[in-house]
């Protein structure tokens, strides 16, 4: 009887401690006869794992990763997660490789809510906002940054040559013309004439813009350390001086090395008032899937707020190299360069 009891005990969490098992391809097929067999006997214990849920309950059974290195991003920005995993191969850096990342859209004059090509203020200014944030916990960011290209490599510099975080306008300019950044022209002749045909239309009052497409990457590298990074234009046709979540540690982007990492798009101004990437990484150290964290950072804002003509997208990882995505409308999607496969992966979410 008191083997009986025992053995009662122990199986779940000898149940969990397999469901936790990094998944590699090797042995995918015999953890997965394994953990279908625990699901028969405790369904209940499948529940509290939503991406192993996902990757066997699916029918597919693709396994949603634990592969390392990673690299993520949010929307379809393959370029970007291609160059991070050809600098991680390089350096085996997490941190060179979200900065390499980024650069990518920040250069696009195609990407029209990142760096070179971004839209405008309502005044038809580009102004940008990047932060980025190492396994250490270090931080830099720039905000209201003028006629630079590469904000994120500004962040990158303030975090490691000044004893703050954040620089903001025309010290961060100046900051960036100091560390040898070129002054440029940002203003695309496709975003001025969009600029010019907003004002016709809108009467100088900033509306719900569609074009929000935030770029925040995070990666993993082979030393298990994670770094993130997040950069953009923001809200299209914004007020002069606005600044939204991306370049706010814990807002659009944050790290924490023990737990993972989580960043953001979409509405900013929502993601800063729920501290939306700081909650999810803290969810996760407390027992989240990185699945459950982003799904309740997006029901926070759903439950506090008039969400109908607002999108947001979360990304996280964990340390075990499992990820998440949710969104609160569908359409949001992410590259995810994993298991050496670069992916466009579509995000479920809270609106069907
Ligand atoms: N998420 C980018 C912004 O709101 O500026």
């Amino acid at each position: 009887m008191f083997a009986f009891c025992s053995l009662l005990l122990i199986l779940p969490s000898y149940i969990n401690t397999i469901f936790s098992i990094m998944i590699t391809r090797k042995d995918f097929l015999k953890k997965s006869s394994l953990i279908a067999v625990g699901g028969l006997l405790f369904p209940s214990l499948m529940k509290g794992n939503k991406v192993m849920q996902k990757e066997f309950g699916n029918n597919d059974f693709i396994p949603l990763g634990s592969g390392k290195p990673l690299v993520i991003a949010t929307w379809n920005n393959l370029k970007a997660t291609e160059a991070a995993m050809n600098k991680m191969k390089e350096t085996n850096s997490a941190l060179d490789a979200v900065e390499a990342g980024a650069r990518v859209p920040e250069a696009d004059p195609e990407d029209t809510s990142v760096g070179y090509g971004g839209m405008p203020d309502r005044d038809g200014m580009v102004t940008l906002d990047a932060c980025i944030m190492d396994e250490k916990g270090n931080a830099g960011s720039v905000t209201f940054l003028q006629n630079i290209m590469h904000p994120i490599s500004v962040a990158r510099k303030v975090m490691e040559k000044t004893p703050h975080v954040m620089l903001s306008g025309d010290g961060a300019y100046q900051f960036a013309i100091a560390q040898g950044f070129k002054k440029e022209n940002l203003l695309t002749e496709k975003a001025r004439l969009a600029w010019e045909d907003w004002k016709k239309k809108n009467n100088y009052i900033p509306i719900g813009e569609k074009n929000h497409d935030t770029i925040g990457i995070l990666a993993i590298d082979e030393k298990n350390n994670i770094s993130g990074a997040c950069t953009t234009s923001g809200w299209a046709f914004k007020m002069h001086g606005r600044v939204g979540d991306s370049p706010i540690i814990g807002a659009g982007m944050y790290v924490d090395n023990e737990v993972g990492g989580a960043c953001a798009t979409g509405v900013g101004e929502f993601v800063m008032k729920t501290c939306g990437s700081f909650l999810i990484v803290e969810l996760m150290r407390n027992g989240r899937s990185p699945q459950e964290a982003v799904e309740e950072a997006i029901h926070r804002i759903v439950k506090r707020y008039d969400y109908k003509d607002l999108q947001i997208g979360y990304l996280a990882i964990n340390k075990k190299g499992e990820h998440g995505a949710y969104s609160i409308k569908p359409g949001f999607n992410y590259a995810l360069h994993q298991n050496g496969e670069n992916r466009k992966l579509d995000s479920d979410s809270f609106v069907k």
